[in-house]
């Protein structure tokens, strides 16, 4: 079974040995540089929300969940204030094509559908326009392209 756990000390180790290929790298930051960015934006008030993607005991992805803007974030997106985010996914190497981004995909928005910040009408994520596995895989979830960019990202958004 698959499951969402909140990155600790204790599990932290594990997550950082995950890693995607090699020509995927440019597609999302590594898992160390995610721990850190979520721990910047927790000191600036801001939300983060920082997972281990486990089937059963085994540690196969992580995923970062954000919501609203904290007060470092240079240029936010409109899109940013009041809303969900699904920060980074990432599924290792190993373990990709096994429908493991998907069903963490959905386990993200159960979560996000909790309203651990309150209740937002909306999640955004953003992605580089030629990841075409990750573009392909938001619009099944029912992501729309907003028609708006975060720097060289395609925004993309789904009604909660
Ligand atoms: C995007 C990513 C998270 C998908 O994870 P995954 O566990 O491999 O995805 P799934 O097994 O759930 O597959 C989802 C769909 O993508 C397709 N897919 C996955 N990898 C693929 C590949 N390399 N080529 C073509 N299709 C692929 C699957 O066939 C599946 O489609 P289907 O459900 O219609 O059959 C993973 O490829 C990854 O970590 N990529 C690098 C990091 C990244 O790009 N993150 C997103 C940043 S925005």
């Amino acid at each position: 079974m698959i499951t969402l756990r909140p990155v600790t000390p204790e599990n932290e180790a594990d997550i950082l040995c995950l890693q995607v290929a090699e020509g995927q790298r440019h597609f999302v930051a590594d898992n160390r540089r995610s721990l850190e960015e979520a721990a910047a934006c927790i000191r600036a008030g801001g939300s983060a929300f920082p997972f281990g993607i486990y089937d059963g005991d085994q540690p196969v992805g992580f995923l970062m969940v954000g919501f609203g803007v904290d007060d470092d974030w240079l240029n936010p997106p409109e899109i940013a204030h009041g809303s969900y985010n699904i920060w980074r996914l990432m599924i290792d190497q190993r373990c990709q094509r096994k429908g493991y981004g998907r069903q963490a995909l959905q386990l993200a928005l159960d979560f996000i559908r909790s309203w651990p910040c309150g209740k937002a009408d909306c999640c955004w994520l953003s992605y580089e326009p030629e990841n075409v596995v990750a573009r392909e895989l938001y619009r099944s979830v029912g992501f729309q392209e907003t028609g708006d960019m975060d720097e060289n990202e395609i925004i993309a958004a789904l009604r909660l």
